[in-house]
C-alpha cells in the first residue's frame, strides 16, 4: 500500500463530499459470515491482517493503524458508553464512508450494502461478538445551535478543564499531555477546528454522540458515565456539541479550486509581526500538506497536515504571512516540549520555495528542492531553543541533498509567535535582488510558483522527515489602475481547472485500482 497516507487525504476529501450526500438511514440486516470472508480476503487483510487483529502487511506505515478486530473494541458507537458493543448501523456507515484523516477508505463504490453486511459478520466474528446492544444512546431532546447554546457550550468545554484538557483552550488538540490509545501507541486529540479529520462528522448529533459514548480504545472518555467527575447532562451536551460544531466552521478550510495566493499591493510599511491586523485584510489560501515519501529516508506520519498563506507587497518588498496548526511548540531545551515530544526534539521549522528563475514556458523544477537542472530558492525559519532565537536562512536547492546556505538574501527576514495550538510566521524579502540569476524576483503580475514545506521538531521531524505542498502560484496583484492581466487570469484559471480535473481523476483512479 504505497502512498496510503497521501491517498487518505484525497481519501477524506472525497469522504467529505460523500457526507454532504447525506444518505439516509440504514436498516440493520443479517450478514453472511462465510460470503463476507471472501471480501474481506480481498479487500480488507492487507490493512486489517488475515487474523484480523490489524497487522496487515500495510499497517506499519499508517497513523492511526487499522484496527485490530479481534478486541471487538470500534471508535464510533452509537450504543451507550456502557453497552459491549457497536451497533451494526455504526460499523455499516464507517465501511460505506470510511474514516476521514485515516487511511481506512469508504467502500461504497466497491461493496454492494449486502456485501457490507456479510463483511460485518466476518469482523465480528472474529472477535465472537454476536447480535445487538441493548443500550443506546439517550438523546433527550436536541436543543437547535444559538449564540447562548454556543457560549454556554464553550463554558462546559473550558470548566474544570473538561475539554480543554486534552483539545487546548481553542480546541485545536495542541497537547498538554501524551495521549496513548489501548495498545499504547501514541495518539493525538483531535484539532476541532479541522472537520475533515473527524472520524464520524463534525455534526452537533454526531459529536454529541461522541461525548455521550467516548472514543472506545482512545483517551477520549465517555461524559454520559455517571462514575465520571466531569459528567455532562444531555441538555450541557448539547450545548458542548454545538460549541464543537461551531469550531468547525473555520476559514481555514482547503479550496481545491483554490490554487493562487493573492497578493494585494499596500502603500507604506508592510506588516512584521503576525499577529498584526493588517493581515485580516489579505484573505488566506490554504493548502494541504502530504507526509514526503518519494526521496531519502521516507516519512509517512508527518503531523501537520495544512498551512495557510497570505500575501502582501510594496514597491519595495513582498511579505507572507504562513499560518499552520502544530500541536506542540517545539524549544530545545524546555522542558515541557520535552516531556511532550516523542523521541529527539528538534526546532519547529518551515520553509517557502521558489524556482531560482521563473521559465517563461511556465514549467516549474522538481517539487522536492529542484534539481541540478532547474534549481530552487528556499527560505527556511527555524523556532529556535532556549538558547538560540528564532532564525531564517535563504538557501540554494539542486534537490534534497544539495542545499547550500549563502549569502546575499536580499534582506529576508522572519518573525513568528506561537499560540494555542497555531503558528504564525511573517516573512519579508525584497522584491528584487542584484543576484537576478540566483533569486527569485518578484515582478507585479506574474506567476510565481511557490511550495511550502514544514517540521514538527517534536514529532522526530528533520532532515527529509517532513511534511509538504504540491507547486502553487503567488501573483502580486497589479494595483488597479496597472493594465490587467488578463492571458495571466485565463492560463491561472486553466490550470486552475486542470487541478481540479487532477483532484478528482486520482480520486476515481484510488477507487478503480482500489484492492
Ligand atoms: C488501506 C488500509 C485499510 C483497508 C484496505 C481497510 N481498512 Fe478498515 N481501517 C483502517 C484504519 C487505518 C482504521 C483505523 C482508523 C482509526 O482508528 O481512526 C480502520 C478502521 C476500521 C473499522 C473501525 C471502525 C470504528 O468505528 O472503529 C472498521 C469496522 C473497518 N476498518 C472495516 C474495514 C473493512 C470491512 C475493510 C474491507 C472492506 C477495511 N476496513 C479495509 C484501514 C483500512
Ligand atoms: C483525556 C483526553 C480527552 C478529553 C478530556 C476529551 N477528549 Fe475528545 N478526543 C480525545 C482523543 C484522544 C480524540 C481522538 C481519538 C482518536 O484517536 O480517534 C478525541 C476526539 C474527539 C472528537 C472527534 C470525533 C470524531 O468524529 O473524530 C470530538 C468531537 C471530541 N473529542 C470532543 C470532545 C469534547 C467536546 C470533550 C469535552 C466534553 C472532549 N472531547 C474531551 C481526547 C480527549
Amino acid at each position: 500500500m504505497r502512498g496510503g497516507v497521501e491517498n487518505s487525504i484525497v481519501r477524506s476529501i472525497v469522504a467529505a463530499g460523500l457526507l454532504l450526500l447525506c444518505h439516509g438511514p440504514v436498516l440493520a440486516q443479517t450478514g453472511d459470515a462465510e460470503k463476507g470472508e471472501a471480501i474481506y480476503q480481498k479487500r480488507c487483510l492487507q490493512c486489517h491482517g488475515e487474523e484480523g487483529d490489524g497487522l496487515g502487511p500495510a499497517a506499519e506505515r499508517l497513523n492511526p493503524p487499522p484496527r485490530d478486530f479481534t478486541l471487538g473494541l470500534y471508535k464510533i458507537q452509537s450504543s451507550a458508553f456502557d453497552a459491549d458493543l457497536p451497533n451494526d448501523e455504526d460499523l455499516f456507515r464507517m465501511i460505506r464512508d470510511g474514516m476521514p484523516g485515516t487511511a481506512m477508505p469508504g467502500w461504497s463504490d466497491l461493496l454492494s450494502e449486502q456485501d457490507i453486511w456479510d463483511v460485518i459478520a466476518t469482523i465480528k466474528a472474529f472477535a465472537e461478538l454476536e447480535g445487538e446492544p441493548e443500550k443506546q444512546v439517550d438523546y433527550g431532546t436536541q436543543v437547535e445551535s444559538s449564540a447562548e447554546s454556543i457560549a454556554a457550550g464553550r463554558k462546559l468545554f473550558l470548566a474544570d478543564d473538561r475539554c480543554s484538557e486534552c483539545h487546548g483552550v481553542e480546541g485545536k488538540g495542541d497537547a498538554v499531555k501524551k495521549l496513548k490509545n489501548d495498545n499504547g501507541e501514541r495518539t493525538w486529540p483531535r484539532n476541532l477546528t479541522k472537520p475533515w479529520t473527524y472520524r464520524a462528522s463534525a455534526d452537533a448529533k454526531d459529536i454529541f454522540t461522541r461525548i455521550s459514548v467516548g472514543i472506545p480504545t482512545t483517551q477520549m472518555p465517555s461524559f454520559a458515565d455517571p462514575k465520571s467527575k466531569k459528567k455532562l447532562s444531555i441538555e450541557e451536551r448539547w450545548h458542548v456539541a454545538n460549541y464543537v460544531a461551531s469550531l468547525a466552521k473555520t476559514g481555514k478550510t482547503v479550496r481545491a479550486d483554490n490554487t493562487v495566493i493573492q497578493a494585494a499591493r499596500v502603500e507604506g510599511v508592510l506588516p512584521a509581526a503576525p499577529d498584526d491586523p493588517a493581515w485580516d485584510t489579505a484573505p488566506p489560501s490554504t493548502f494541504f500538506m502530504v507526509p514526503q515519501i518519494v526521496g531519502k529516508e521516507r516519512f509517512f506520519k508527518t503531523a501537520n497536515d495544512t498551512i495557510s498563506v497570505r500575501a502582501l507587497y510594496t514597491d519595495e518588498k513582498v511579505a507572507l504571512h504562513l499560518e499552520w496548526d502544530d500541536r506542540t511548540k517545539s524549544i530545545p531545551g524546555d522542558d515541557k516540549a520535552r516531556t511532550i515530544a516523542d523521541e529527539e526534539l528538534t526546532e519547529d521549522s518551515m520553509a517557502v520555495q521558489f524556482p531560482t528563475k521563473i521559465s517563461a514556458g511556465m514549467e516549474k523544477p522538481y517539487f522536492l528542492m529542484g534539481d541540478a537542472a532547474k534549481p530552487v530558492n528556499l527560505w527556511r525559519w527555524s523556532s529556535g531553543t532556549t538558547q538560540v532565537p528564532e532564525s531564517v536562512a535563504a538557501l540554494d536547492a539542486k534537490g534534497i541533498d544539495d542545499q547550500q546556505a549563502r549569502d546575499g538574501d536580499g534582506g529576508l527576514a522572519a518573525k513568528g509567535a506561537y499560540r494555542d495550538g497555531t503558528w504564525r510566521v511573517v516573512l519579508t524579502r525584497s522584491r528584487k535582488t542584484e543576484t537576478t540569476d540566483r533569486d527569485v524576483q518578484f515582478e507585479e503580475g506574474r506567476f510565481i510558483p511557490i511550495a511550502f514545506f514544514a517540521w514538527d521538531g517534536s514529532n522526530s521531524e528533520s532532515g527529509s522527515r517532513h511534511a509538504m505542498t504540491t507547486w502553487y502560484w503567488l501573483l502580486l496583484k497589479p494595483s488597479a489602475g496597472a493594465k490587467p492581466m488578463i492571458a495571466a487570469i485565463v492560463v491561472a484559471l486553466l490550470i486552475g481547472g486542470i487541478l481540479v480535473w487532477w483532484g478528482r481523476s486520482v480520486a476515481a483512479r484510488r477507487r478503480d485500482s482500489a484492492p
